[in-house]
């Protein structure tokens, strides 16, 4: 079965690779179509019952920003019900930190853009105050016992500036590690970067960086995500965002389509002879459900090879565990 990995030892001596499911967050706030609380709720169940261990769950923003976050104090409430499923959520200052913790928000990430112009259009400050915005509420937060996750946004390239000098990524990068972060998120947040893009911005980063607190948020914009995640993995990084269905999107950074997709992204890392603790048929019912709240089809590149999988273990109920996609 092809799902199986090249060298196939057993699950407990497989290296684990944690993905994160933003789905909820990065996927719907580019939605026109409005997802109310239930919806969300439903699709975290799902989620959860996939096995995915760490979503990005919404956002505490301006509503009038981004309407679709609006419902987030419930949304983490819904989300804490799921425990031990990991939910973090988006805080861009003092105020959304509040409310986060106000929320019982245990997780939360900072978004720093790597350049002026994304900065203006996302959050409204200029590099300078997104930075220092950053880190206070990185700090803040830390004080207050939560975990915390730092975005570096257009790390690779921006809408508006073009390619992104490496050396300003890793400057903000340390500046977010100093203030607090336990992880550093590069984000290839229009989905710009290659392969070599992504060796050679990591090639910089890690000498400074851990590499273990480290993680790729990668777009698929160009069908390049999972050959992105790829080269990440090959230089040690063992944390990724992904997506379910490859929904997602900046609506402030023109060009910016879905998120990798997350049951390309687990099967891709199945195959290579990692352990996520995903099952891709759970997967598939949670993107069939995330189609049905947003009203269209979803999925990522694999999924009619997975929908053949299933329909053909569905048929063949004497199928030994090893011949099913199960994991
Ligand atoms: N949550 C909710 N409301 C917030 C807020 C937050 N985190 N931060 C500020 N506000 C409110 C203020 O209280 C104020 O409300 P009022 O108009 O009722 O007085 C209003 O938003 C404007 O506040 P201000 O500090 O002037 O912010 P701004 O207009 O410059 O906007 C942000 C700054 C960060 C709040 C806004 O740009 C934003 O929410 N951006 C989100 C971007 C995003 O989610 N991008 C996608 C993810 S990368
Ligand atoms: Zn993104």
């Amino acid at each position: 079965m092809p799902t199986a990995p090249l060298v196939s030892p057993s699950p407990d001596l497989r290296e684990r690779v944690v993905v994160t499911d933003v789905a909820l967050r990065d996927g719907l706030q580019n939605q026109t179509q409005q997802v109310g609380t239930a919806g969300k709720a439903a699709l975290m169940r799902a989620l959860a019952a996939a096995g995915v261990p760490s979503i990005e769950a919404t956002s505490f923003v301006s509503p009038k920003a981004v309407p679709q976050m609006a419902d987030a104090t419930a949304v983490i409430a819904e989300a804490l019900a799921l425990t031990p499923l990991r939910a973090s959520a988006l805080a861009p200052n003092l105020k959304g930190l509040d409310r986060a913790v106000a929320a019982g928000t245990q997780e939360v990430a900072v978004v720093l853009s790597c350049t002026e112009t994304m900065n203006r259009k996302n959050i409204n400050m200029s590099l300078v105050e997104a930075t220092r915005v950053s880190c206070e509420t990185l700090r803040a937060a830390r004080a207050q016992g939560l975990a915390t996750r730092g975005y570096l946004a257009v790390a690779f390239e921006c809408p508006f500036e073009g390619p992104t000098p490496p050396e300003r990524v890793l400057e903000l990068g340390l500046a977010l590690l100093e203030a607090g972060a336990d992880e550093i998120v590069v984000a290839d947040t229009i989905g710009a970067a290659g392969p070599a893009q992504v060796k050679q911005l990591l090639g910089r980063l890690l000498p400074h960086l851990p590499v273990d607190r480290l993680g790729l948020h990668l777009h698929d914009t160009r069908g390049m995500g999972v050959a992105n995640a790829y080269a990440g993995l090959e230089l040690g990084v063992r944390r990724f965002d992904a997506s379910a269905g490859g929904i997602g999107g900046c609506p402030f950074a023109p060009g910016a389509s879905g998120n990798v997709a997350t049951e390309d992204l687990v099967l891709m890392l199945e195959q290579s002879g990692f352990a996520t603790g995903i099952s891709l048929p759970g997967l598939v019912s949670a993107v069939d459900l995330a189609s049905s709240l947003l009203g269209r089809s979803l999925g990522g590149h694999c999924m009619p090879w997975l929908r053949r999988q299933l329909s053909r273990a569905a048929s063949e109920p004497r199928a030994t565990a090893e011949e099913s996609p199960a994991r």
